[in-house]
């Protein structure tokens, strides 16, 4: 078997897992979400789940990934035998979908930067929407772009985790945060922004919709990328001085405190620009070019637009990385064949996925229960296989290995002392499992 990578750094290992933590789901997943499902009430219901459920289910998956040291698959089959190497499947399947869908929107940021680059988003509010959708319903160039992206994600992974993966993280991360803090602070400022201010956090539960519940819960999933042996597979990079809650804690601070900068950036400028909060996946794209142009100065605006459409692009890509790792591991380790080859296929396999769900979104009708074979992806991903697969890692490290080694693991093999051990454990062996199911229940309607 080739020799295994690891992160080198204690800040690295919280600067890549954060990587792969922060990317579309904060900055274009989480604005969308809580503009469909009413605002602050929405915002609420997220921060239980990520509390409640995030971080005890990303503790647990650490556990395994660090246990197994290996790819996803034989981390869960070291974990629970043969049975339980399911969810290593399940989540390296997932992972793809995920990918093939994220590489699209990821493509659409970089077509959005070159736009930028060219000035060829400057116009009002119309001009910009009728830009977005003659661009994503054209066959062409958004397949291109979805293709481009898998590839320089492939590039990266084939360096390798020290060299690669880590070295990325660390370098785009700090730079994303001053950005967003510079467009929040100008979006803040903009005529009637406080209205956005309101709708983020003063909760008006009559706004409240239907499927609220389990939006929330997928987008929390989906943004801690918890459930697809993300998290497992990085914790096989881990060292054992590592602290696994800690490094949990910290990754969804981390997370959560993005998701709600990148909603300040978004509602006060679209409030103060008139654009309705509703309009779903499209939202960034719409609303963002706008804001540039009325914020700041023409210059200015047209370079924070570049900026901030790479930088968006770069934060994508930290993600990406994370899916792609997930079934490069899983094939070179498993089939035998060299890190280089294992990436190969699951690009290919990725770059199938993200053309259908490219070219769904307009140029040919590729549909699936009334939605675009995007939106289905990103459904069938976020809000049932991610929670399921949380769901049976939880019943895994809570009720199956043995209680010695999850102690072990979370306790660095006795060296830190873990005061909130007995409350994690009857987290994720009690209320996570009984939340994932209450959700589900509701959904299907029987609760
Ligand atoms: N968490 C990432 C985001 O918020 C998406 C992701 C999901 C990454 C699943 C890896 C695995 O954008």
């Amino acid at each position: 078997m080739t020799e295994r990578g690891n992160f080198g750094t204690k800040i690295g290992v919280v600067l890549a897992t954060a990587g792969s933590a922060v990317g579309l789901g904060n900055i274009w997943r989480f604005p969308y979400m809580t503009g469909q499902d009413g605002g602050a009430a929405f915002i609420l219901v997220y921060a239980v789940c990520i509390l409640l459920l995030g971080i005890p289910g990303m503790v647990a998956e650490f556990v395994v990934g660090r246990h197994g040291a290996s790819n996803a698959v034989r981390a869960y089959y070291k974990m629970g035998g043969r049975w339980w190497s399911a969810i290593g499947y399940m989540g390296t399947v997932t992972s793809m979908i995920i990918l093939g869908f994220y590489a699209v929107i990821a493509g659409w940021c970089l077509q959005y930067l070159v736009a930028s680059f060219m000035g060829n988003l400057h116009g009002d509010t119309n001009y910009v929407a009728t830009y977005f959708k003659t661009f994503s319903s054209d066959p062409w160039q958004p397949l291109l772009w979805t293709i481009v992206f898998i590839v320089i994600t492939h590039l990266v992974v084939i360096r390798g985790v020290r060299k690669g993966i880590e070295k990325f993280s660390n370098a785009l991360m700090p730079i994303l945060f001053v950005l967003l803090l510079v467009i929040v602070v100008a979006s803040c400022l903009l005529p009637n922004a406080g209205k956005g201010v309101e709708f983020l956090f003063k909760p008006d539960f009559s706004r409240m919709s239907q499927s609220v519940l389990l939006d929330a819960l997928g987008q929390a999933f989906f943004s801690l990328s918890l459930g697809t042996s993300c998290l497992c597979t990085y914790a096989s990079y881990f060292s054992r001085q590592t602290n696994l809650l800690e490094t949990a804690g910290q990754i969804a601070c981390v997370d959560t405190l993005i998701a709600i900068l990148a909603g300040l950036m978004i509602f006060p400028a679209a409030f103060s620009v008139g654009i309705r909060p509703d309009s779903g996946p499209s939202l960034i794209f719409i609303t963002l070019p706008n804001v540039f142009q009325q914020a700041f100065s023409p210059s200015l605006g047209y370079v924070v637009a570049i900026l901030f459409y790479a930088l968006l692009a770069l934060a994508a890509l930290t993600s990406t990385i994370s899916m792609h790792e997930i079934g490069t591991s899983f094939f070179y380790e498993e089939l035998h064949i060299s890190r280089r080859r294992g990436a190969i296929i699951e690009t290919v396999v990725c770059c199938a996925i993200g053309v259908l769900c490219s070219l769904s979104c307009g140029a040919v009708d590729i549909s699936l229960f009334g939605k675009s074979f995007l939106d289905c992806c990103d459904f069938l991903t976020s809000n049932i296989l991610l929670p399921l697969g949380s769901f049976f890692t939880c019943i895994l490290v809570g009720w199956v290995v043995p209680r010695r080694v999850v102690k072990e693991e979370m306790s660095n093999w006795g060296t830190l002392r873990v005061s909130v051990y007995a409350v994690w454990l009857f987290i994720i062996r009690f209320i996570s499992p009984a939340c994932i199911l209450l959700v589900f229940l509701h959904q299907m309607g029987f609760v």
